[in-house]
């Protein structure tokens, strides 16, 4: 077994009291639209103001990582118009909220292809990392174009060029080596996996990374998120028992 196969957060049985890596699908943009009867772009309007509280609320319960899903690789099949909001809406960010986020010590990580978004996207994010780098008190990562198979193929591709310019022998690569070909090669695995607006599945997110992750579904829609649901999202975590595949100390005595 190599030392990989543990989660990064954890080598003991049993949660943390405090997750280290919160990662959140934000969904339900649309419904929340839908169901006002205003236009979808409102709805991501209101998604924008919730992953502030969300910010907020990592900050306040000491959370050192967040990862959060805004653009999913196959979220380009939405339309032209939609995607074009979700753009804007990102630029309005990087322009006019990322001088506070750097105030609260926040560091922005970005993960996913942003380069599809185009040039001028990219180095506005590339500039929004670089101001950021050094912040210690959350890290944000923020998934755009993001696809977990995409980037484990990416991570094959590079050990594979390793192999192919004679830097690395095929039988070492491991869990460890592919782990460390990651986009999140310096981030701990996410303690825990929030997806919002009832839909119960992983969308293609983090899927190398979510391995030993706790699972939480919250019905309320991304838009209604508020600072109680993330203090709620830790409450409900630091009741779960984590196992890794092995027997809680209270079963392993009893069975010696
Ligand atoms: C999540 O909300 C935001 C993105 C995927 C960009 P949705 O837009 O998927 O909302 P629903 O699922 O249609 O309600
Ligand atoms: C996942 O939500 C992607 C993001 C939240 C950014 P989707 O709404 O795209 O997922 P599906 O299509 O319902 O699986
Ligand atoms: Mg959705």
């Amino acid at each position: 077994m190599t030392s990989s196969s543990h989660s990064s957060a954890s080598t003991t049985l049993g949660a943390e009291v405090t997750p280290r890596h919160i990662a959140i699908i934000m969904d339900g943009n649309g419904r929340w639209a839908r169901r006002r009867g205003v236009p979808v772009a409102q709805g991501h309007k209101e998604g924008g103001e919730a992953v502030q509280r969300c910010v907020r609320a990592a900050l306040k319960n000491e959370v050192p990582f967040l990862t959060l899903y805004a653009f999913s690789s196959e979220n380009w099949r939405r339309s032209h118009e939609e995607v074009g909001e979700l753009t804007s809406l990102l630029r309005f960010y990087l322009k006019h909220k990322l001088a506070d986020l750097h105030r609260q010590g926040v560091r922005l990580r970005i993960i996913g292809e942003p380069e599809h978004f185009g040039a001028a996207v990219c180095q506005e994010l590339q500039r929004a990392e670089e101001k950021t780098a050094q912040n210690k008190r959350l890290t944000m990562l923020l998934a755009l174009s993001y696809g977990g198979r995409a980037e484990m193929v990416g991570a094959a591709r590079s050990l594979a060029c390793k192999v192919e310019a004679g830097l690395l022998h095929a039988d070492d690569i491991d869990e460890a080596a592919l782990s460390a070909s990651l986009q999140t090669h310096d981030i701990p695995d996410p303690d825990v996996i929030v997806r919002t607006s009832g839909e119960k599945r992983l969308s293609n997110f983090l899927l190398w990374q979510s391995a030993y992750a706790e699972l939480i579904f919250l019905e309320k829609l991304w838009p209604d998120f508020q600072e109680s649901d993330f203090s709620e999202i830790i409450k409900r975590y630091a009741r779960r028992q984590r196992r890794f595949g092995g027997r809680p100390s209270g079963e392993e005595k009893a069975s010696s």
